[in-house]
């Protein structure tokens, strides 16, 4: 496939449910605070997620002081260990302290590996309840990862990890959606099959709202980092975000972009390449600020198969 006429082949963007809304929701709308108010088993993050996030808001804090935080969790220091030492950073076998992970690969990546860790244990991975495949959907966030890394590193951006993490938790909201709010959830999918309306839609016309609202206030409620909460909230409409965490060096802007351009092309995932010829397209205007030419799209498509195969190894670890 000729990825640089692929993209200006590509039909216009008709938006869905409309991709720009009159102004930015409020992020507690009425409607959000009575249906998350069902909610009554809501997982929660470990105590260690609050530690490790406190201790990086300190700047003196040391390798030594994190490190020993962490070790406090022994399944969290095998599974940590094992991790950065996979193919997916770059260091096999090579390291075998937790400070010493923290000294080479920094304490972002540690909260990282540990953030993860613990959203995807506070979910499970394998179940299928009230037809909401959640081994599918982990595929799909996988694949959203990989796909926004890959574009991350064509675009030199200097949070490309974040990325990855970022496309991983994009839907959150859809698992809270199907496991805890499990009759909404049987709502939505009737008028999707009676309709043949997109789940976005469906979503829309059953509650008002969608599962970027839903994921996030999850995000929010586990104090996750701000450009985390502001992807999960507006992936699907990627202009509304205006917040910038002045405590980060993250454009949140740049990668709500960058993982909502990732989301539309893993859906057209075709033998392990983005077909970019998507038929729900990416936003005009992300797509003319991702400024990725031809060949751009081409180092992109080949680089993307191996990205996928590190995420892989990567969720198969957890
Ligand atoms: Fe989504
Ligand atoms: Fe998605």
């Amino acid at each position: 496939m000729a990825a640089g006429p692929a993209l200006t082949a590509e039909p216009a963007f008709t938006g869905g449910v409309g991709n720009r809304r009159d102004g930015r929701l409020n992020p507690d709308s009425n409607e959000l605070k009575a249906l998350v108010h069902k909610i009554t088993d809501l997982p929660t993050l470990p105590a260690m997620m609050a530690t490790i996030t406190r201790l990086m808001q300190d700047p003196r804090t040391s390798a030594e002081e994190l490190g020993r935080a962490i070790a406090t969790d022994p399944a969290l220091v095998s599974k940590v260990l094992k991790l950065v030492n996979s193919a997916f950073y770059g260091f096999p076998g090579r390291i075998s302290t937790i400070t010493q992970a923290i000294v080479i690969l920094g304490f972002s990546t540690i909260r990282n590996v540990v953030l993860t860790t613990s959203v995807l244990k506070a979910f499970g991975r394998n179940s299928t309840q009230n037809g909401f495949d959640v081994a599918r959907f982990w595929e799909h966030s996988l694949l959203t990862g990989a796909i926004a890394r890959s574009l991350a590193v064509e675009r030199d951006a200097n949070f490309v990890e974040e990325t990855f993490i970022a496309g991983l938790l994009h839907d959150m909201g859809r698992i809270v959606l199907s496991q805890k709010l499990a009759a909404e959830f049987e709502k939505v999918i009737q008028v999707q099959a009676r309709t043949g309306v997109s789940q976005l839609q469906a979503e829309q016309s059953v509650l008002k709202l969608t599962h970027g609202e839903i994921g996030g206030w999850l995000a929010r409620k586990w104090n996750l980092p701000v450009p985390y909460v502001e992807v999960m909230r507006f992936h699907h409409f990627p202009l509304e975000s205006i917040i910038q965490d002045p405590n980060t060096q993250i454009d949140t802007t740049n990668l709500i972009y960058l993982v909502h351009a990732a989301d539309v092309l893993s859906k057209r995932l075709v033998d392990g390449k983005p077909d970019l010829i998507a038929s729900e397209a990416i936003d005009p205007a992300v797509r003319a600020e991702l400024k990725i030419g031809p060949e751009g799209w081409d180092r992109f498509q080949a680089r993307t198969e191996e990205e996928i195969g590190k995420a892989r190894s990567f969720l198969d670890m957890l």
